[in-house]
C-alpha cells in the first residue's frame, strides 16, 4: 500500500519547522549579544536573516507542487507556517537594519526606499509579505473569500521583488543570487497554467472595459 501522510505526520513536521527555524534564529541573535559574529556583525546578521528569508519564501511556494507531484494533500497545511517564518525572518531582517544601520533614523529610511532600488523592492516585497502574514487565518480566508485567493496570488510578485532585491544589493559575483533567481523561476513555471489564466482573464477585462468607455486607456 502507497504511503499516506495523516494528521500525526503532519504535526510531527510541524514540529521540526518549528524547532529549525527557531533555533538558528534564536543562536544567531545570541552571538550577536556576545558579539561572536565575526568582525562585522550587522553584516553578519542581515545576510543570515535575508537567506532565511527567502529560503522559506521558496519552501513555501515548493509545498503544493511537492504534494501534488507525491499526491499527499496534507502536506498543504504545512505552508502557512513557512510563510509565516518567511515573514518573522524578514521582519527580523528589516529591524536590524532599521536598528543597527540606520539608528532609527525613520526620515533616512524613506530617502533609502527613494534613492535606492533595491531598498524599494525589498520594502515592497516586506509589505507584501505583511500584508500576507495579516491575512493568513482561517477568519480573513471567510471574510474575503474570493479576494483572498487573488490577494494572495501576490506572493508571486513578492519572490521576484526578493530575487531582484537580492541580485541588486550584491556588488560583486552575482552566482548566488542567480542560483536564486533560477529556483524562484522553476517554482514559478510549475503555475504557468494558472498565471496564464490569470493573465488572460486581466487582458480580457481590460478589453471590455476599453470597449464599454473608448476614451479611457
Ligand atoms: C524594507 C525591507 C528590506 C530592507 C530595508 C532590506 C535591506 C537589506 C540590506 C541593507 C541588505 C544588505 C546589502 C549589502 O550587503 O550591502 C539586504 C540583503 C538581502 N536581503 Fe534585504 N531588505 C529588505 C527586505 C528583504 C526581504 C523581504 C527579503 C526576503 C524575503 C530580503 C532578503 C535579502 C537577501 C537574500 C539579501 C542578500 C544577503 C546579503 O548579501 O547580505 N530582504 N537587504
Amino acid at each position: 500500500m502507497a504511503f499516506r501522510l495523516n494528521s500525526k505526520h503532519i504535526i510531527v513536521l510541524k514540529t521540526v519547522i518549528h524547532l529549525a527555524a527557531l533555533m538558528p534564529l534564536i543562536y544567531t541573535f545570541y552571538l550577536a549579544s556576545i558579539d561572536q559574529l565575526g568582525a562585522d556583525p550587522v553584516k553578519a546578521l542581515l545576510y543570515f536573516s535575508g537567506i532565511s528569508a527567502f529560503n522559506l519564501l521558496l519552501l513555501s511556494l515548493l509545498v503544493s507542487p511537492l504534494a501534488k507531484k507525491l499526491r499527499q494533500g496534507l502536506l498543504i497545511n504545512v505552508r502557512r507556517l513557512l510563510g509565516l517564518y518567511a515573514f518573522t525572518y524578514a521582519l527580523s531582517h528589516f529591524l536590524v537594519y532599521i536598528l543597527f544601520e540606520l539608528q532609527l533614523n525613520w526620515g533616512l529610511l524613506l530617502s533609502e526606499i527613494i534613492k535606492r532600488p533595491y531598498i524599494t523592492v525589498g520594502f515592497a516585497a516586506l509589505l507584501i509579505l505583511t500584508a500576507l502574514t495579516l491575512t493568513s487565518t482561517r477568519a480573513a480566508q471567510r471574510k474575503l473569500k474570493n479576494k483572498w485567493q487573488k490577494l494572495h496570488n501576490w506572493v508571486y510578485l513578492a519572490v521576484l521583488l526578493v530575487a531582484l532585491h537580492f541580485i541588486w544589493s550584491v556588488k560583486s559575483d552575482i552566482t548566488e543570487p542567480l542560483i536564486y533567481w533560477a529556483m524562484a523561476l522553476i517554482l514559478l513555471a510549475q503555475r504557468k497554467t494558472k498565471l496564464q489564466q490569470w493573465w488572460q482573464k486581466r487582458a480580457k477585462n481590460k478589453q471590455n472595459k476599453q470597449t464599454s468607455d473608448p476614451f479611457s486607456n
